[in-house]
């Protein structure tokens, strides 16, 4: 959770856009498309051999959609991954593993993360310390086809923690042979310069010893972090030079500039202008795409904001109802009727990354695989694709190609 010190002025026009746009006007739940990653990789010509004849050559790197697991591990992973090229568009979700779910649980969500979302990776958020949890992660991973950003957790309390954890985290990486099979990057997070958890320069050499431990298995490292987190610490380039790739928070809606999801577009091109104009040509995902909650705007940022939707919501749907439901205390409208405006908002703003599909796809570095922050109400109240009874807030079907 984050906070700016910004006001938030927010307008109400363009709300009804938000609200009516769905997600690519494709139906939630559609089938794996296999032919959805290009045909970039190594391993494609080595599989072609079982593949039938008139049927189209699988993408076979991990994670592309239709990948077929070999019956062997290759001898190493450096010919193992898509091509970065290929990973633009949605990605796959946040999923926070504080509750340190069980392998079972993992293996079941993680197979409703790749079938019923077509995602191809998962990024990690939050920490789980039970012994083993990292080799449950690698097994759901592995048999469901999904890739890991793993992370080393930070957490919020200034305590020295993370050393344990990235200890732990880097020996599980060495010691579970199908670790590096899975786990695209590792992440140091989250936001750790934003929340000032270490000088950047110390943050820096942790990455660079991060990326000397992990050589031999060509796990690479980064920082996941916003733009703002950078820019107070004088730019971090010394952050910036050291990542393998930049793991991007993208959260518009906490800018001073910030109105509805559809106009959040010059916003989102503001921050990652920076990145392009810092970042070497290195790959970038957006790894956190969020919207604040209600609340948050209520209590941190705007405190008129949530009221503002809320009442205007109210009202409209006030004149289309019987005159007894407008009996409700209005609080509880009111508190109800700005969590749906923030749904809506999430919406708009998958929308908008969606609908950008192409220019995400022409960004430096290969283009920007973005991640939906979080898969469930579960993980983290009010963020979630699902609700705590994990049923979807909304339609949500993102391309992954384009
Ligand atoms: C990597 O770090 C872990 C945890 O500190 C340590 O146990 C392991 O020996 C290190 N491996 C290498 C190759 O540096």
């Amino acid at each position: 959770m984050i906070f700016y010190p910004l006001l938030l002025s927010f307008v109400l026009s363009g709300l009804s856009l938000a609200l009516a746009a769905p997600l690519d006007g494709r139906a939630s739940g559609s089938q794996p498309h296999p032919e959805q990653v290009n045909h970039a990789n190594a391993l494609t010509a080595s599989q072609s051999k079982t593949t039938p004849k008139h049927a189209p050559a699988a993408p076979n790197c991990f994670p592309a959609l239709g990948f077929t697991k070999p019956q062997t591990l290759p001898a190493d992973n450096t010919n193992w991954w898509c091509d970065p090229a290929t990973e633009y568009a949605f990605v796959g979700f946040s999923y926070e593993v504080t509750a340190c779910q069980s392998r079972e649980q993992l293996i079941q969500e993680f197979s409703d993360i790749r079938n019923h979302f077509n995602s191809r990776y998962v990024r990690l958020y939050g920490f789980c310390d039970r012994e083993g949890f990292y080799d449950d992660i690698v097994e759901a991973a592995w048999e469901n086809t999904l890739g890991v950003h793993a992370l080393i957790w930070f957490g919020f309390d200034g305590s020295d923690i993370w050393i344990s954890r990235r200890d732990t985290l880097l020996a599980a990486l060495h010691a579970n042979p199908k670790a590096k099979y899975v786990t695209r990057v590792l992440q140091f997070g989250s936001e750790p310069l934003f929340d000032n958890v270490l000088p950047h320069a110390t943050l820096a050499a942790q990455v660079l010893a991060a990326k000397q431990n992990l050589s031999s298995l060509h796990i690479p490292v980064t920082v996941s972090e916003l733009a703002y987190g950078y820019q107070e610490r004088g730019g971090a380039q010394d952050v910036l030079d050291a990542i393998d790739s930049i793991n991007i928070h993208m959260l518009p809606f906490f800018s001073q500039q910030a109105s509805t999801s559809d106009q959040a577009w010059p916003l989102v091109e503001n921050d990652l202008n920076w990145f392009i104009a810092h970042g070497n040509g290195k790959k970038m995902y957006f790894d956190e795409v969020s919207v604040p909650l209600a609340e948050g705007l209520r209590r941190r940022h705007s405190p008129e904001l949530a009221e503002r939707l809320a009442i205007c919501d109210f009202s409209q749907r006030a004149a289309q109802q019987p005159t007894r439901r407008r009996r409700h205390s209005q609080r509880t409208v009111l508190a109800a009727n700005a969590n749906r405006f923030r749904e809506l908002l999430a919406q708009g703003y998958y929308t908008l990354l969606d609908e950008h599909c192409e220019d995400l796809k022409a960004v430096v570095g290969g283009g920007i695989g973005w991640f939906a922050h979080i898969y469930s109400d579960n993980q983290e109240p009010g963020y979630g694709i699902y609700n705590s009874a994990m049923q979807l807030k909304f339609p949500f079907a993102p391309r992954t190609e384009c």
